[in-house]
């Protein structure tokens, strides 16, 4: 059974991907029964030099066209950005196409009136490959764990930041140098803006947060703070400490509402997201009946990412050949979304300080009244290279945030350096 596919974009995910669906296409009959026949591919330069070809009567560089062409049955959305992807994709459903993208900025800012479209036309909109790459997230989410009561969702899903922290953890490389390296080796982009100040990362904790608690979070709910500022002595100190930083999406439900955030955090040596290194993605599900789930593996590259694009065609060229009317896998509802300083958190403060009797007193009284609590303090140094380094208890991050500022104005306080919130589930 044969049906047409179109693919807006013949970069990395849709070079991949049309390499594979030709490559492949007698593998994909035999696994699947199903006849997926490329018929357009949309780029936007026909004369850009390619490291794979695009068969001269497939590629074009009118996408809306191609959208319309009524031998595509299906259209793929793989060019990335909200505009004009935004559009086409809107264009595709309204004509009753289905369709299949990898892009979570997309998702993210547009997914609750995309979704509503695809239902009013009783066709799907499938995003696998649009969180963690080639990891099976989404449809864990929202198929297998549909009638769970999920609670927190909690991982790393930038590829780039984690191979950049992980290798200024290792080999005590600078920020700037480790983001040179990622760009290199390929890894991170020319512009790799999205991805060290956290955008990249909270646009999948929108997905994922809407998905896993059925309220539909905007990216612009999701609190974002990226890597740019983290310090090679910082990660120097974690370690001694026993921590690993890495950038988290961690998405939480309770009684209160529902949350998304995305920043650096501190993670225990011993909690299984400090082994995840390189361009890796990892994501723990929790719920009460299921317990703790984790998925791990490449969150970035063109294999995977078409792979994870492939399976969401094979399920919409079915839905398509049974002629389904398709329901939306997660219905969304409004809910209490809470505000960022209501969230309990736990904080690494770096001080540089006066070394002399009393000090320690003065800054833990700024906490104190704050009402931050304490957990462990250390002294580097001594005179006036004196840092101190402090790890709080659990706190509300707006009193974290207080303290923090009050202790700016201490006479004793010559530098607040560096603070960066920390994952523990102890107390
Ligand atoms: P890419 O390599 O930059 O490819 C984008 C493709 O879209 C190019 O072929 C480009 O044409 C085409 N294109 C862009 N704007 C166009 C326009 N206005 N009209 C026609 N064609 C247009 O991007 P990518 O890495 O494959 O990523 C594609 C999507 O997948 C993005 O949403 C990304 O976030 C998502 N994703 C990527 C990865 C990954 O590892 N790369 C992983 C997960 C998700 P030209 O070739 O002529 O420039
Ligand atoms: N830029 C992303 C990352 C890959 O580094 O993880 C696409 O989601």
């Amino acid at each position: 059974m044969k049906v047409g596919i179109g693919i807006l974009g013949g970069g990395t995910v849709g070079g991949s991907l049309l390499q594979y669906l030709i490559d492949e296409k007698a593998a994909i009959v035999a696994k699947t029964g199903l006849e997926l026949e490329v018929r357009r591919v949309a780029v936007r330069s026909l004369s850009k030099a390619r490291t794979f070809t695009i068969p001269a009567d497939l590629i074009t560089d009118q996408p809306a066209q191609l959208v319309d062409d009524p031998a595509i049955d299906l259209v793929v959305e793989v060019m990335g950005g909200r505009d004009p992807a935004g559009d086409l994709v809107l264009r595709a459903l309204q004509a009753g196409k289905p369709v299949v993208t990898a892009n979570k900025e997309l998702v993210a800012a547009r997914g609750a009136e995309l979704i509503q479209r695809a239902e009013e036309k009783g066709v799907s909109l499938l995003f696998e490959a649009a969180v963690g790459g080639g990891i099976p997230i989404i449809r864990p989410l929202s198929e297998s764990l549909a009638g769970e009561r999920i609670t927190r969702v909690l991982g790393i899903v930038n590829g780039t930041t984690n191979y950049i922290l992980s290798r200024m953890s290792d080999e005590n490389l600078s920020f700037a140098d480790a983001l040179e390296e990622a760009q290199v080796l390929g890894f991170a982009e020319a512009d790799p803006t999205a991805d060290i100040s956290g955008a990249d990362a909270a646009a999948k904790a929108a997905i994922l947060a809407s998905l896993a608690f059925g309220t539909w979070i905007s990216v612009d709910s999701v609190f974002r703070e990226g890597i740019e500022s983290l310090e090679p002595i910082d990660m120097r100190f974690a370690g001694d400490l026993g921590y690993l930083p890495k950038l988290l999406a961690v998405c939480e439900e309770t009684a209160e509402g529902v949350s998304a955030r995305v920043h650096p955090t501190l993670v225990p040596l011993d909690h299984p997201l400090a082994s995840v290194r390189g361009a890796h993605n990892a994501v723990f599900v929790e719920g009460p009946q299921v317990g703790e789930l984790l998925f791990m593996g490449p969150g970035a590259g063109g294999g995977p990412t078409a792979t994870a694009v492939l399976g969401d065609v094979i399920d919409a060229a079915r839905e398509l050949l049974a002629e389904a009317q398709v329901a939306p896998r997660i219905r969304f509802a409004p809910g209490r979304l809470r505000d960022f300083g209501e969230i309990e958190t736990k904080w690494y403060v770096r001080l540089e300080v006066t070394d002399a009797p009393g000090v320690l007193a003065k800054i833990a009284g700024v906490f104190g009244e704050a009402g931050v609590s304490i957990k462990s303090v250390w002294q580097e140094g001594r005179g006036d290279d004196a840092t101190l380094l402090m790890i709080t208890h659990d706190a509300l991050e707006a009193n974290q945030r207080a303290a923090v500022a009050a202790l700016h104005s201490l006479d004793v306080v010559t530098e607040v350096a560096a603070t960066i919130r920390v994952q523990s589930d102890e107390p």
